[in-house]
């Protein structure tokens, strides 16, 4: 096989990040990798067995009887946490406002970081998070780095998550986002950045439909 194309989306909470990875490795037939859902499932367990996120013992020892695994049906993700699957709970509110915390830290990080440059080894992969195109795949074939007005943004999670989470305002996805942005781009580990070489994709008033003719025009190229 010819070398593996490597697809990177990074860009803020909420901005339709998953939406147009999932389309593009659909319509190419790419592996899609969503490294949120990665570090949303270990904020679970952090959650779940009251991890100190002070405590630099407990999170290696956290991290050892943590087990990870994704299964791809229709290119949504459902991800399993030590065979658990857990792809709902882990979009639910406690998990949201935790994440930032325990995505924040170093050993965490690292860890995610190994097992997301081992999926993008030798397949054709569209993996999107915060620092996938600066530090886990920093030569990525394609770089896409996402942004869109905050209050868009919170209208749109506010409509994905209401059904699930009946209690919520739009005031408090738009306060969560806010708090997110801060911390992922304010954090020490692997802040949120745009690399250099990424292209800059503004979808405040783009239709999905934009947004994948937008990524196809540069991936497409690549394909022999
Ligand atoms: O994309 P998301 O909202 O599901 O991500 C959840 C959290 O995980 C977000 O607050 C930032 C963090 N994250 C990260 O630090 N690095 C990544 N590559 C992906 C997500």
């Amino acid at each position: 096989m010819s070398k593996n194309i490597v697809v990177a989306i990074d860009g803020y909470s909420s901005c339709g990040k998953s939406t147009l990875a999932k389309a593009l490795a659909k319509k190419l037939h790419f592996i899609y990798v969503d490294s949120g859902a990665m570090y949303r499932a270990v904020a679970l367990y952090f959650l779940r067995n009251n991890i100190d996120v002070t405590n630099h013992d407990q999170i290696a020892e956290a991290l050892k009887n943590i087990n990870l695994n994704f299964h791809s049906r229709d290119y949504q993700t459902h991800i399993t946490l030590n065979g658990e699957e857990v792809s709902e709970e882990i979009r639910l509110m406690p998990v949201s406002d935790k994440v930032s915390e325990v995505s924040a830290i170093r050993e965490v990080r690292k860890e995610m970081v190994k097992q997301q440059q081992r999926m993008g080894h030798s397949k054709n992969i569209v993996m999107d998070g915060r620092d996938i195109g600066t530090t886990v795949f920093p030569d990525a074939d394609v770089k896409i780095f996402m942004t869109a007005d905050p209050k868009v943004r919170a209208e749109r999670r506010y409509k994905e998550i209401k059904d699930k989470n009946p209690e919520i305002t739009l005031e408090e996805v738009f306060e969560n986002i806010a708090h997110r942005d801060y911390q992922d781009t304010t954090r020490e580990e692997s802040p949120l950045v745009r690399a250099d070489d990424a292209i800059i994709l503004d979808n405040t008033n783009l239709t999905p439909q934009d947004q994948l003719d937008f990524a196809l025009d540069r991936v497409k190229p690549l394909i022999l």
